[in-house]
């Protein structure tokens, strides 16, 4: 059975559309748990978009389930994770231009850049994952890097259609069997909806799905308790 991850980003994004106080993203997580979810993801953007570093101890003080902190490689946020210590990190690329986090990691260009921050991490108790798109080469060189937590990058076959969204399904499906045979833990996520979702969940390899988006558009027109619920069926 595979876990769910449930981002609460975009709560935090319709809070800061106002500048105001609501809706509340950690009131969303301890509804999130109370209906199943298995993890509570956040991801902490260098330009403060959405979450806020204040969500954070309130965040980890609320949960009973593990916190999955995302955040760019950089000395700050390693300082913020090591004094957070939430139960995971996932390392992911970030441009600040960007609308969302387009593409993964690209640890075999900047393999030299991460090791160190990679290494620091890795010392800690918290488990490291890096947020990658799902390549062989990725995949080895991240290994390399002493990693054994992954989070494939989904977007690419989220995005596509016809026989280019089962080419990447196919990519998706080897590079979870892979990264499993080598006795990693392979977590998928971004663009994930309740369509596109259901050609990926025969992929018994994976271990976790961390979802944002989709619930919480959901959620807009039926609830977000059922939009959690639903999920949480889909994934199990
Ligand atoms: N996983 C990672 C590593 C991400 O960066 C994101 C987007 O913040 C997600 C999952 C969730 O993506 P979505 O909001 O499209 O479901």
């Amino acid at each position: 059975m595979a876990l769910l991850g449930v981002n609460i980003d975009h709560v935090a994004t319709l809070r800061q559309a106002r500048g105001v106080d609501y809706p509340d993203p950690i009131i969303a997580a301890k509804m999130a748990q109370d209906c199943g979810a298995d993890q509570i993801t956040c991801h902490l953007r260098e330009d403060r978009r959405h979450i806020q570093d204040s969500d954070l101890p309130r965040l980890q003080a609320a949960l009973t389930i593990p916190m999955n902190l995302e955040m760019a490689a950089t000395d700050e946020m390693a300082a913020i994770a090591m004094k957070l210590k939430p139960h995971k990190i996932t390392l992911v690329p970030e441009r600040r231009e960007e609308l969302t986090t387009e593409g993964g990691l690209d640890v075999v260009t900047h393999q030299k850049v991460l090791a160190p921050v990679i290494a620091r991490l890795l010392q800690t108790d918290m488990i490291l994952s890096l947020f990658i798109d799902p390549d062989l080469k990725q995949i080895a060189t991240s290994q390399e890097l002493g990693i054994q937590a992954l989070e494939f990058h989904t977007g690419t076959y989220c995005n596509a259609s016809g026989s280019k969204q089962a080419s990447e399904l196919k990519r998706l499906a080897e590079a979870c069997r892979h990264a499993k045979s080598e006795g990693m833990f392979v977590a998928v996520g971004h663009g994930l909806n309740y369509q596109n979702i259901l050609a990926v969940t025969p992929i018994s390899e994976i271990a976790e799905y961390n979802i944002g988006h989709s619930i919480v558009a959901h959620a807009v027109l039926v609830g977000w308790e059922r939009a959690v619920r639903e999920m949480k069926s889909l994934v199990a």
